[in-house]
């Protein structure tokens, strides 16, 4: 199971009092912003470059590779990219073409192997990214090989999660890109004793900003989802931890109202909460009581108005807990089932309008309530990053 973190009840009291006085963490200011955010591909540009160019990002849970061998492929914003564990038990990233002509390498989207042979003239590679072999080499002509394998990227795992920073010529600090309170917090959460029951990602056409945004947002849960997730957790209520770059923010579940009225003095009120994580630049971490969820949004490597997000459930292994096989697979089978159906059925369908009605050329100007405090410092530390020119580990 997860352990309990400590200063959970405090952030649980102070949410209990909003609740009871109908107010919110809020923000300092509202502000004011134009849909071109979302629309314009220089700025579109900029963000993969000076965003994900230069800051570690997540691009799998580690139980997705467990072995020597595993591999995955995925699209980020600047590369494809192809993950592989490697034999020492560490994990490599590199980008996912042939040094000989260019070839899509692994075409595949995971699977483990040995060898990773380019299907256009079969040279071919170990999981290490060394240029193992060239075909018909006495005829092809003299080549340091050792100046022809993969193109590596900057990869680390750490709290579970496998992070990358895409662009070959970067460094990865993975806890110095969290900052201490973040890094403190995942560590707590022992994310690597969990397993990926499933991760699957969806195409959309919606920037990765308006997707982000509306998993950050307990602002709309009732009005957009007045029958699931309005249902469970209370709308507009939230306690939010800034840690200047990455923040956590707790959502009361509507269990809690037997003690809108009762003083709950020592009860433990754990269950009742939901903790949430904005892990800039582009993921959203949500803690329930006995699993974890992580949603991740990545831009498109051309189109602003395009975006690809994967959604992860995190679980305790089967053999960690009291249910059987059958019974482990049939109860997150059925958690992934009614996530599916909110995002399917009421979120997605609300983004890609939202996307459409951005693009109107006289939409003017649109506004952040003080009440949205957490899509205020995903906003701020977009836009710090974007006059940075970046970050540096
Ligand atoms: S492009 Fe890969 S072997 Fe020629
Ligand atoms: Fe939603």
């Amino acid at each position: 199971m997860i352990p309990p973190n400590s200063a959970l009840e405090d952030r649980v009291q102070r949410a209990l009092g909003h609740l009871r006085n109908k107010t919110t963490d809020t923000y300092s200011q509202i502000r004011s912003f134009t849909p071109s955010g979302y629309t314009d591909p220089e700025l579109a540009h900029r963000e993969r470059e000076l965003i994900f160019g230069t800051v570690p990002s997540i691009v799998a849970h580690g139980s997705e590779i467990p072995n020597p061998n595993d591999f995955i492929t995925l699209q980020m914003p600047r590369n494809k990219v192809l993950v592989v564990r490697q034999r020492d038990g560490g994990v490599r990233s590199f980008v996912n073409i042939c040094r000989h002509r260019g070839a899509l390498l692994e075409p595949r989207a995971s699977g483990s192997c040995r060898l990773f042979s380019c299907g256009y003239h079969r040279w071919s590679y170990d999981p290490d990214g060394a240029l193992r072999a060239i075909t018909r080499e006495n005829t092809f002509g003299d080549m340091d090989r050792s100046q022809h394998g993969l193109i590596e990227l900057p990869t680390e795992e750490r709290h579970g999660f496998i992070w990358i920073v895409d662009a070959a010529e970067a460094k990865i600090d993975v806890a110095a890109w969290l900052g201490p309170e973040m890094d403190e917090t995942l560590r707590g959460y022992r994310m690597d004793e969990l397993t990926c029951f499933r991760a699957e990602g969806y195409d959309e056409p919606t920037n990765w900003k308006i997707m982000q945004d509306a998993f950050i947002d307990v602002y709309h849960l009732q009005y957009a989802h007045p029958n699931t997730a309005g249902k469970a957790i209370h709308t507009n209520v939230m306690t939010v931890e800034d840690f200047g770059r990455h923040c956590r923010f707790a959502a009361l579940r509507k269990t809690i109202d037997r003690w809108l009225a009762e003083d709950p003095g020592n009860a433990n009120l754990a269950a009742h909460v939901t903790d949430n994580h904005l892990l800039l630049p582009n993921s959203t971490l949500i803690r329930q009581r006995d699993h974890c969820e992580l949603l991740t949004f990545r831009p498109d490597p051309a189109e602003p108005g395009r975006s690809r997000m994967e959604m992860r459930l995190l679980v305790p292994r089967a053999e960690d807990t009291e249910l059987d096989n059958d019974a482990w697979h049939a109860l997150w089978e059925k958690n992934w089932k009614i996530l599916l159906t909110v995002l399917h059925g009421e979120d997605f369908p609300l983004l890609r309008g939202s996307q459409s009605a951005m693009e109107s050329r006289s939409a003017g100007p649109l506004v952040l309530g003080r009440n949205e405090t957490v899509n205020h410092i995903f906003h701020r530390e977009i836009a710090r990053l974007l006059e940075a020119g970046g970050w540096q580990a």
